[in-house]
């Protein structure tokens, strides 16, 4: 099983802001869907909150949370990331999409990163993606693209391996 994490940061690696994204980025929610569609979702429960329409469709989607009494519909809530991942051995490749507490549990183990860098700062981030030591990644796709009338923040897709 390849492991990947899907994330969109600002400059400074921040992730949301009152449970929800820093920014709406259509651009970006479209990568997002073409990457993950067909493959298996890894959420924490505070992302999960913060979809808007529940589960992602096309993806099966698994929640993480210490809530044993939880059930959430078109998802399967999982106790542990320990646990998700064993369940999910044979699968080809799972996408851990969020949040900061799940990333930086996850990071370490973590094959793949598709890293949306957003070109831009947003000061009252309260939630941040774990430091990235590049040097132990090998870039293999970038590419980059300017604000428009539909996204506010120039913005590069960036793709790298764990060397
Ligand atoms: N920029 C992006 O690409 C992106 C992507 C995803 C999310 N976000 C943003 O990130 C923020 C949410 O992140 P967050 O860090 O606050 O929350 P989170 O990681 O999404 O979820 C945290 C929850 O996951 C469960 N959990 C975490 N570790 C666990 C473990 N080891 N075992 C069992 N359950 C565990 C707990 O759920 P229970 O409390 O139910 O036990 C915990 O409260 C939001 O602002 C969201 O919009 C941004």
């Amino acid at each position: 099983m390849i492991l990947s994490i899907i994330v969109a940061i600002g400059k400074n690696n921040e992730m949301g802001k009152n449970g929800d994204l820093l920014c709406h980025l259509p651009a970006d929610l479209k990568h997002f869907k073409e990457i993950t569609s067909g493959h298996t979702v890894v959420m924490g429960r505070k992302t999960f909150d913060s979809l808007p329409n529940g589960a992602l469709p096309k993806r099966k989607n698994i929640v993480i949370s210490r809530n044993p009494e939880l059930k959430i519909e078109n998802a399967t809530v999982y106790p542990s990331l320990d646990y998700a991942l064993i369940k999910l051995l044979d699968e080809d490749e799972v996408f851990i999409i969020g949040g900061a507490q799940i990333f930086k549990q996850i990071l370490f183990d973590t094959d793949k990163l598709y890293l949306t860098k957003i070109h831009a700062e947003f000061p009252d981030a309260d939630a941040f993606f774990p430091p990235v030591d590049y040097s132990q990644w090998r870039e293999t796709g970038r590419e980059t693209f300017p604000a428009d009338e539909k996204n506010p923040y120039s913005f590069s897709f960036i793709e790298l391996e764990r060397i």
